[in-house]
């Protein structure tokens, strides 16, 4: 965090406090997340608990992703990292590299009193951030057919991730497949990161 956005932050309570870095994603069973830039599935539920996982705080996002939703999230500070010097959008603020887009997140989190930062996509994204996340929150598709898809979720260590909740649910009216929201915490930083 740079000294420019811990000077804003407000009171030593609010410096000190962490803000994890956390992966929301729907992964199919073999790992597709997605396919021609767009989700291979509906699934409504899972939208529904993606707005709620993630409003009132910041989300990170590649460029893709951004583009694949068409505008930004309401109710959630969009953070879209770009090396494109030329792209912006209405009611996004673009970062040049994650670095930037994080620091970014920390301070729009510190000043909302958000204690995480919600990572949100694509496949590059997640890549380079499931390094130094705290905590994954998955939501693994039981699709039927496996979806063809040539964009993937990194594999998980299982060295240093630990399974820490798990509920099942049946597909409800708007949802392509059965689901299950799956949450990972980080167990081991120092040896294999991923
Ligand atoms: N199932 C899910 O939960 C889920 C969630 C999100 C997305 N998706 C799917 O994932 C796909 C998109 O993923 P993707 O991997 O192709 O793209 P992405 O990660 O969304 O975006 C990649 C872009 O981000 C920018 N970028 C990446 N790393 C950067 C860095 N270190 N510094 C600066 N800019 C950086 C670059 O933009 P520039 O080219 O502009 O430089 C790059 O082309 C879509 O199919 C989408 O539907 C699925």
């Amino acid at each position: 965090m740079s000294d420019a956005s811990r000077r804003g932050a407000g009171s030593v309570a609010q410096r000190t406090r962490p803000i994890a870095i956390v992966l929301v994603a729907a992964v199919a069973e073999n790992g597709v997340i997605g396919r021609d830039n767009a989700l291979p599935w509906r699934l409504k539920s899972d939208m529904r608990r993606f707005r709620a996982r993630t409003w009132g705080k910041p989300v990170v996002m590649g460029r893709k992703t951004f583009q694949s939703m068409g505008k930004a999230l309401a109710g959630r500070t969009n953070i879209v990292v770009s090396r494109d010097r030329e792209f912006s959008a209405p009611g996004v603020v673009v970062a040049p590299d994650l670095r930037a887009a994080l620091e970014s997140a920390r301070g729009d989190a510190l000043r909302r009193g958000a204690d995480e930062i919600v990572v949100i996509g694509g496949a590059e994204i997640y890549a380079q951030t499931l390094p130094i996340a705290d905590r994954l929150d998955l939501t693994l598709v039981m699709v039927k057919a496996r979806p063809q898809g040539n964009i993937c979720f990194p594999s998980i260590n299982a060295q240093a991730w630990r399974e820490t909740g798990r509920s099942e649910h049946k597909a409800g009216p708007d949802d392509a497949a059965d689901f299950a929201f799956v949450t990972y915490e980080r167990i081991a930083r120092a040896a294999a990161q991923t």
